[in-house]
């Protein structure tokens, strides 16, 4: 049998027989086994399509197949049959990340073929990009002229070795990929590939360098128009920690800018970290059907503990909510898709509520929910939630106004998460800055089983974190140090 169908029939006969004590409720996970990177997220034929980096036959990471789910509305999702296996003399070691594009009609996935003849010498890695085409959005054939970017096409000074993840997309007639790169000198940079068919490619030019100051390696790159100026988002290896940023054991930046195409110079600011939780990593936009700029991106994070692996549920990895963004003065704006607010139920809500010490309310708690609130500080100094919680478990937000940070605390979520921290002050403690807006702090919380994600001030910064309570955990705890008023709050439950 071949690997496609084996991997295909695995899944069909295997898939029940998974842990479900962990399973999300409203996010996209793998039927079984293990996922990391979101992979081709694309709008075609009216619906959307996701893919992701998928080894189905452990909950650890192993040879990449591509995953694959679709949806109407980027919130209740299909599972469909494995896309990709690797199959091939050019990606014998996996299928690794990649994108889709439309053209004439049919869907194109671009991504890397990773191959390593001689698992003793990593020199010997080669990393090379290829396409595979579908007319029907489910069967995919690996065409004939693959690889259609060989090592061949780098610059002198990249390595053979760190060349991948392609982020296929239109620029006036042409097609453009950004592919991430290791320089001779093991710093990341993005090469720029440009080419008529998808087929024939010729390479442009180096589009941004880390130079070694943005960490090494940087891997997933993405490069999009957002209200007038251009992006570039890419996750770096290796970046050092900078007071509360860039604290997980790998980052995610974005960088905004003005890009010359018939130049390939990118004019930028510096990079900011998108999201300051501890859980989010290669993230993949696309443009929906209403012209919006949606964002997913994997909801964990290398060099954990993963629970789910570690007591044998047979799966891990998750993504994270699809994200809508949007770019006001230079920062990045990030708040769930709107589609989720039509899978609300149960409305519980309350206004202008005086709390002092701490409080729980009748109607507000669970384990699949949103939280929406609005708070008014008065002279409180501190005001935050205590949610997924029971004698044994809670996971902790607040908002300390003396250090201007929103902070979160899943020192006891329920599992030792940690491996690599880079220092222990920040294992199980997350800060972000924060400004109130006249006195308030307006949030919105997404909780679901084993995932927290906040979006803090209409979205001006977001925190997202796995968690891992027991399932009688589900008290929702408001806290203060003086009184506030909630001026607004709105729980729902979520159920797709
Ligand atoms: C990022 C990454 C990519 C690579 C893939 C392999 O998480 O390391 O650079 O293509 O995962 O699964």
């Amino acid at each position: 049998m071949n690997k496609l169908s084996k991997a295909r029939e695995y899944i069909a006969q295997n898939k029940d027989k998974i842990n479900q004590e962990y399973r999300l409720g409203y996010h996209v996970m793998a039927e079984i086994g293990w996922i990391n990177d979101p992979n081709g997220f694309v709008y075609y034929n009216g619906e959307y399509h996701l893919f992701y980096q998928y080894f189905p036959y452990a909950s650890h990471w192993g040879p990449m197949h591509w995953g694959h789910v679709k949806s109407k509305d980027l919130v209740k999702w299909k599972h469909l049959p494995v896309a990709l296996a690797p199959d091939m003399y050019y990606d014998a070691g996996g299928c690794f990340s990649g994108s889709a594009i439309e053209k004439d009609g049919k869907l194109y996935l671009m991504y890397t073929g990773h191959t390593n003849a001689d698992p003793e010498n990593p020199q010997n890695i080669r990393q090379i990009q290829n396409i595979a085409v579908s007319e029907d959005g489910i069967n995919f054939d690996k065409v004939t002229q693959n690889p259609v970017i060989s090592t061949k096409e780098l610059p002198q000074d990249a390595l053979h070795q760190d060349f991948r993840d392609p982020k296929v997309f239109k620029h006036g007639e042409d097609y453009y990929a950004v592919v991430a790169s290791c320089n001779v000198d093991e710093s990341g940079q993005i090469l720029l590939y440009k080419s008529r068919n998808l087929i024939n490619w010729t390479y442009t030019g180096v589009l941004a360098r880390s130079e070694n100051k943005l960490g090494k390696m940087w891997e997933c790159p993405d490069f999009f128009k957002l209200d007038g100026k251009d992006v570039l988002v890419v996750s770096p290896m290796g970046l050092s920690r900078d007071g509360d940023r860039f604290c997980n054991t790998s980052s995610c930046v974005y960088i905004a800018g003005d890009f010359d195409f018939e130049n390939c110079k990118f004019d930028y600011d510096s990079a900011e970290e998108i999201d300051s939780g501890f859980d989010f990593y290669a993230p993949q936009t696309m443009i929906d059907e209403n012209g919006k700029r949606i964002l997913i991106a994997w909801m964990q994070m290398w060099g954990r503990k993963m629970p789910t692996h570690e007591q044998q549920h047979g799966w891990a990895g998750a993504m994270t909510l699809p994200r809508e963004l949007k770019l006001v003065n230079g920062k990045l704006y990030q708040n769930p898709v709107e589609e989720i607010k039509k899978y609300r139920i149960n409305a519980v809500s309350y206004k202008d509520l005086t709390i002092k010490d701490s409080l729980s309310l009748e109607g507000i708690e669970g384990q699949n929910l949103e939280l929406e609130l609005d708070i008014d500080f008065l002279v409180s100094n501190k005001f935050g939630l205590k949610v997924l919680k029971d004698e044994e478990n809670e996971t902790i937000m607040y908002y300390d106004k003396i250090e201007g940070k929103f902070v979160f605390d899943r020192s006891k979520n329920g599992e030792d998460l940690t491996v690599e921290e880079k220092d222990s002050d920040i294992k199980y403690i997350r800060k972000v800055a924060v400004n109130l807006s006249n006195n308030r702090l307006k949030l919105r919380i997404f909780i679901d089983r084993s995932s927290v994600e906040i979006f803090i001030q209409d979205g001006e910064k977001t925190m997202t974190s796995t968690v891992y309570p027991r399932p009688t955990a589900k008290k929702v705890e408001f806290f203060t140090d003086r009184e506030v008023i909630i001026r607004e709050l709105n729980k729902w439950d979520i159920q797709l």
